[in-house]
């Protein structure tokens, strides 16, 4: 059930110079390890790893799929290398990022089960979304299929391209709530004519939750010659996502998010043999035309170096908590929530099947104006979360992550039900 030894092998000799981070590493090495020993109870493991978190005593902090806590050993391998960047800003002082980077580069391609080649290391989804929306070859007459719950990051920004082109954009409603499964790629095959080059999909929607079928849609899009680009900021760090087993074309998501790495990091990945149709959209120093791989859509000029040790020390966090586990703690953790907030009888806009959902829960609260009851959960029961305020997502999104517990989910639903009496 947990992640074996082997998976902890390398985080202590990926830090360079001496580093007061180190210590705080092999104490929560240790610590996971006493957490699986036999006759240890199965809570444990997640005690240990809610210790790493700095919130506030008393926060019930239920917000991951906007902006998740970086872990100590995290924020302290960040605030190492920003004191010694900081301390000797020279050349020589900062080669170490280069090697740092392609070490990085490795651990997420090895995370995601993709070639190093096809991992670029951006700031954030939206950054990465949009190389591929800009960078894609497209003209009059050409379509581009998304939904109406695709963050803009991979609507409007497809919106705005078209309307300077002139190609054409086929928005498929995203139904609230969804039936199934077939429901979602049915309407996506529909879309798809002989003049569709690209489906830009999200693989769990921020609106409402809903978990879509991208390993179907990527292999209609595959079977159509189709583009298809895939919005992983709600599930790189909560799911353990296999883009072995999702062919898509394109996947781009973000680190200060579930991945509980910095801010203003990011990933995206571009699949080797389709590299080099996508143009680059930021050129500068450092360009080559020799640049064949997916380092040619990272080439941004003088970067936050430090920025790069942390999303590295993310990546390490990962590997070492398990992404296997953590999606297990994720699933149990929306699904708890889901049936708890259905049993006290609002409206859960979010599937209650497993199959078409994760750990983003969202719910309508009829009658009763939102707002005020956001802004008492908050102020009066410590308790963060996010407010859609209009439109078929409209209500109030619960996002628990790895550091939450079931005992904070009862507790979230108690306050509830206060308020709403
Ligand atoms: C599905 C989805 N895509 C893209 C984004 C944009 O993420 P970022 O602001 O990190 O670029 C978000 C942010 O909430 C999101 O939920």
């Amino acid at each position: 059930m947990f992640p074996m030894d082997h998976s902890r092998r390398g985080f202590f000799n990926t830090l360079t110079a001496a580093t007061t981070a180190a210590a705080g590493w092999q104490a929560f090495a240790a610590q996971l390890a006493q957490a699986q020993a036999p006759g240890v109870a199965a809570d444990s493991y997640w005690t240990v790893v809610r210790r790493q978190f700095p919130l506030k005593e008393g926060l019930i902090y239920m917000n991951a799929a906007n902006v998740c806590p970086a872990s100590r050993p995290v924020l302290d391998r960040h605030a190492d290398f920003l004191r010694d960047f900081h301390s000797n800003p020279s050349f020589q002082n900062r080669d170490k990022y280069a090697e740092m980077q392609e070490r990085l580069r490795k651990k997420l391609a090895r995370l995601l089960r993709v070639e190093p080649g096809e991992v670029a290391i951006t700031r954030n989804t939206s950054e990465g979304s949009n190389i591929v929306v800009t960078g894609l070859p497209l003209k009059q007459g050409d379509e581009v299929i998304i939904t109406s719950h695709n963050h803009p990051s991979n609507n409007d920004s497809w919106k705005v391209r078209a309307r300077r082109e002139g190609f054409t954009i086929r928005e498929i409603q995203t139904p609230v709530p969804a039936a199934s499964a077939e429901q979602l790629l049915g309407e996506i095959e529909k879309a798809v004519t002989a003049r569709t080059r690209v489906i830009a999909v999200t693989h769990l929607t921020s609106t409402c939750g809903l978990l879509y079928p991208v390993r179907e849609i990527a292999e209609l899009a595959r079977r159509r010659n189709v583009w298809m680009h895939l919005d992983g900021a709600q599930t790189f760090g909560a799911l353990d996502v296999n883009l072995g087993a999702i062919p898509c074309d394109s996947y781009s998501t973000s680190a200060h998010k579930w991945m509980m790495g910095p801010l203003e990091a990011g990933v995206l990945v571009v699949r080797t043999g389709r590299i080099k149709e996508l143009w680059p959209s930021i050129v500068t120093a450092k360009w080559s035309d020799t640049l064949a791989d997916s380092r040619k859509f990272e080439v941004f000029g003088q970067r936050d170096d430090p920025r790069i040790a942390a999303l590295e020390a993310a990546a390490d966090f990962l590997e070492m908590v398990g992404l296997g586990s953590i999606e297990s703690r994720v699933r149990n953790q929306g699904q708890y929530l889901k049936e708890r907030l259905h049993a006290l009888g609002v409206e859960v806009k979010t599937n209650l099947q497993p199959a078409l959902s994760a750990g983003v829960v969202k719910v309508n609260l009829k009658g009763r104006e939102l707002k005020p009851v956001y802004d008492t959960l908050y102020e009066k029961h410590r308790v963060a979360i996010a407010l859609t305020a209009s439109g078929d997502a409209m209500g109030l999104r619960f996002s628990p992550h790895i550091y939450n517990t079931k005992a904070e989910a009862d507790e979230v639903v108690s306050s509830l039900k206060k308020i709403l009496a």
